[in-house]
């Protein structure tokens, strides 16, 4: 089933809607969690303070627009999430593929890796939160939702073109690696979208 056919079933129900909001609050928190702990405590720049800040603000205003379905999820507990286990690896196995590949490609370590493995997990992210959101938000304008999540997807397209500048000055052949990225992050966003769909089928 294709995403544009899932969010909007999704949308037309209040108990799935308000766990797809807990959801992707979920995925943006653990994102922000993730780039704030590849911050190193020195030379952290101005771009990385910006980028953990808005990513955690998703996370907070996703959660606040759950008030809007008239559902009650407080936590992240398994049953207020949709696809809980594939929400919750996502990130994780994207770092964890991502870090072997610098590791092997680029024989990087330490900070170096931390840094690497922050610009293509969330590279490879930010291509996907620029597809994701706006069909989420033409599902929630179709729909009359009282939600709406433009804000979020101002600031991610912003995101990717801090992720762009900031592999560009990295790495001369950044292309090869961002490409690598988006490969492996499409397979197993692909595995999210399946046990998406069979929450609504
Ligand atoms: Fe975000
Ligand atoms: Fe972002």
């Amino acid at each position: 089933m294709e995403l544009s056919t899932i969010l909007p079933r999704i949308v037309g129900d209040n108990v799935l809607h308000a766990k797809l909001l807990n959801t992707l609050s979920l995925m943006e928190n653990t994102g922000a969690r993730k780039i704030s702990a590849c911050e190193d405590p020195v030379f952290v720049t101005q771009i990385i303070l910006k980028h953990a800040a808005e990513e955690h603000r998703h996370a907070f205003f996703l959660k606040k627009q759950i008030d809007k379905t008239n559902q009650q999820l407080p936590t992240y507990a398994a049953d207020y999430l949709l696809a809980p286990a594939y929400s919750k690896f996502y990130l994780n196995s994207l770092d964890i593929a991502l870090s072997r590949y610098l590791k092997s490609e680029l024989g990087l370590s330490g900070g170096q890796l931390r840094f690497g493995a922050y610009l293509l997990v969330t590279y490879a992210i930010e291509v996907r939160a620029d597809e994701l959101y706006p069909i989420y938000q033409q599902a929630l304008n179709d729909a009359g939702s009282k939600v709406n999540v433009r804000s979020i997807i101002v600031e991610e397209e912003g995101h990717l073109e801090e992720m762009l500048k900031q592999m560009k000055d990295t790495w001369p052949d950044w292309e090869r690696h961002a490409n690598k990225a988006v490969e492996i992050e499409t397979g197993l966003f692909n595995d999210w979208v399946v046990a998406l769909g069979k929450e609504v089928a």
